[in-house]
């Protein structure tokens, strides 16, 4: 179903390529490209009206979305209906209660932790330590900024490229779950980060991810499909429950579908798995 013009677009220019989102007073004015270009995720962007001028922004650029306190949540969440953190949220929640295990018990590491949405969801759940990692300053600086007291504490890293001491600290945690959220695949989180934080999970431990439908079917080339079949051949996952569901809204107002995953973890994932 598309969307109703009003909920993203309720003016088009007839002059450039963009159209007028409607104007809230509070609120950022952002503009949508017109849906003629097929644009896939990563190429998608807007403009965004910022001191009186108008800034062409690429959806992937995170750092200055960031920047703008209210500009993710507003394009993402309320224009493209993002449902990502609560549908990973809800899944978490529910297979810890049929499994009659504590939230309160959790110490969760936020892979690719943005400006905090997931955090937010799992601090509900009163977990016992939720630390945030990101690849980009800005991300902690906004989740800081918007949400301070949801993270015990958060790290700029490339998990592949710990120093010793983070890696002592992030090991000393004793993680026993793992959130990845709207983070892997394009330019964001490969396979490579997703099985250093994995690697930092307890034996037993949770792992709740999701991922793009076609980063998990057969002409994936994002080594995912292949990775989480393998993972679960060698039962080094074990998948309890998973969910195809729509993520996102793409800017022409057509659903973008991702799988939520949420399972338990054996035993660490070996090198030659991300090879
Ligand atoms: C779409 S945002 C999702 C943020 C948050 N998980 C959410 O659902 O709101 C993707 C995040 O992944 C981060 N990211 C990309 N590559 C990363 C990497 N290799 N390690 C850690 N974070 C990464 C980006 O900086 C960005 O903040």
């Amino acid at each position: 179903m598309r969307m109703e013009r009003s909920e993203m677009a309720n003016q088009e220019s007839r002059a450039g390529n963009v159209r007028e989102t409607s104007h809230t007073p509070g609120k950022i004015e952002i503009r949508l490209p017109r849906p003629s270009d097929r644009l896939d995720q990563d190429a998608e962007h807007c403009s965004v009206r910022v001191s009186g001028e108008w800034q062409d922004i690429r959806f992937h650029d995170y750092d200055r979305i960031y920047r703008i306190p209210g500009l993710y949540e507003q394009l993402f969440h309320d224009i493209l209906q993002c449902s990502s953190p609560d549908v990973i949220g809800k899944l978490l929640k529910e297979q810890l209660q049929e499994r009659g295990f504590e939230p309160q018990s959790l110490r969760v590491l936020d892979l690719g932790a943005g400006n905090g949405l997931v955090g937010e969801q799992l601090h509900r759940l009163g977990p016992d330590l939720l630390v945030g990692v990101d690849i980009i300053p800005e991300a902690r600086e906004a989740a800081l900024r918007d949400r301070p007291g949801t993270y015990d504490s958060y790290h700029v890293a490339d998990v592949t490229e710990l120093s010793p001491a983070l890696k002592a600290e992030l090991t000393a945690a004793r993680f026993n779950t793992l959130c990845c959220v709207a983070a892997l695949g394009y330019a964001d989180i490969p396979p490579a980060a997703f099985r250093a934080a994995f690697n930092l999970i307890s034996d037993n431990g949770w792992i709740a991810f999701n991922i793009k439908d076609r980063f998990l079917s057969e002409d994936d080339t994002s080594g995912f499909a292949a990775l989480i079949r393998r993972l679960r051949e060698a039962n080094v996952l074990e998948l309890l429950t998973s969910e195809r569901y729509q993520h996102r809204r793409n800017v022409n107002g057509e659903p973008l579908y991702y799988v939520a995953l949420v399972g338990r973890k054996h035993r660490d994932i070996p090198e030659e798995f991300v090879r």
